[in-house]
């Protein structure tokens, strides 16, 4: 008996690894389903048009600047979805991440019209109404660094400094990407690293106010006075850490 067991227990684990690799997406970073919105059943001519349409979506891989928008169907079927990637991320990922989310997303919200849910790189939405160029601004992720900055104030000065000259050159951007990263010196020769991104369908002003909003948000917030932290919307999102997390 005794010396099967090594093999007896190898062998499982193998498996398991192999499975494993092969099936499951990594868990996303948010998620939301939204059910107040209408729900699908499996045999719906809805679920049939998604299904066409979040396998289309990243099959255009002349688009290089992280912004997909698709719908397909007829009427009140007709099923509609965006795909964001992070500013800097290589078209390659860019895809690689959204074909994650359009497995998963509708395993987590197996009936909903209306969904979203992304990963560091990415972020999928779908729904059953239009979603391109509407600023939404609900619902909010927040996630922060546990650890204190030191000097909080001047901390939090140097923070809304970055972000004004982030915000304004991200606003600015095209129609194709919305996004600027960059770095501040903070009290204490802290460095701080910060993005901000806006899904290019906004107007400037429009990509203006949702991050004017965002960074408002982390007033009496969690985030506030911490050295890292995150606000992701539908719309928009922002990001600061102490240390660099972003691409060239
Ligand atoms: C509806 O959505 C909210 C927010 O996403 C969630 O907290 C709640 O559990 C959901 N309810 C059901 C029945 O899925
Ligand atoms: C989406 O579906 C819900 C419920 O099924 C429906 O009430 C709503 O009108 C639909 N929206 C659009 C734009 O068709
Ligand atoms: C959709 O289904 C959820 C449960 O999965 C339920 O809580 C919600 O009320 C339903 N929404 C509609 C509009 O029927
Ligand atoms: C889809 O399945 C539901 C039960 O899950 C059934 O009530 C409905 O009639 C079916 N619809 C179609 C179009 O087949
Ligand atoms: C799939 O996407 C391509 C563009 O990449 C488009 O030309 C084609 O019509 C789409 N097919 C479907 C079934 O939506
Ligand atoms: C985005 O998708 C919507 C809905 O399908 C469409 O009306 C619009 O023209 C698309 N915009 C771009 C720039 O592709
Ligand atoms: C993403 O999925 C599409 C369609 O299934 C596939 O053609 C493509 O190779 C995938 N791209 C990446 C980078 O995984
Ligand atoms: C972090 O700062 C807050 C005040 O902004 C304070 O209440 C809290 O005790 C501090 N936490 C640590 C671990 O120093
Ligand atoms: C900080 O940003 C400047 C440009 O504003 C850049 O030259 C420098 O390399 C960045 N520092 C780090 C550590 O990334």
């Amino acid at each position: 008996m005794a010396m099967f067991s090594p093999i007896l227990l190898l062998f499982p684990s193998l498996f398991l690894i192999l499975i494993t690799q092969t099936t499951a997406q990594p868990k996303f970073l948010y998620q939301f389903c939204k059910n107040d919105t209408g729900n699908y059943t499996a045999n719906s001519t809805f679920k049939a048009n998604l299904n066409t349409l979040l396998s289309n979506l990243t099959s255009n891989t002349e688009i290089d600047y992280g912004f997909y928008n698709s719908s397909y169907g007829q009427d009140s079927d007709k099923a509609y979805a965006i795909g964001l990637c992070r500013g800097d991320v290589k078209p390659d990922d860019c895809r690689s991440c959204l074909n994650d989310t359009i497995v998963l997303l509708p395993e987590v919200c197996p009936n909903q019209k209306e969904a979203m849910a992304g990963y560091d790189n990415c972020m999928l939405r779908y729904s059953n109404r239009s979603l391109y160029g509407i600023l939404e601004t609900r619902p909010s992720f927040k996630q922060w660094n546990v650890a204190n900055a030191t000097d909080q104030d001047r901390f939090n000065q140097a923070l809304r400094d970055l972000f004004e000259s982030l915000s304004s050159r991200a606003a600015s951007g095209s129609f194709l990407r919305k996004y600027a990263a960059g770095n501040a010196t903070g009290p204490n020769f802290q460095t701080i690293f910060a993005l901000v991104q806006c899904t290019p369908d906004l107007s400037e002003l429009e990509c203006n106010d949702c991050l004017v909003g965002t960074f408002s948000d982390l007033a009496g917030s969690n985030i506030e006075g911490k050295r890292g932290g995150r606000i992701i919307k539908p719309s928009c999102n922002f990001r600061y850490e102490n240390s660099r997390f972003f691409g060239r």
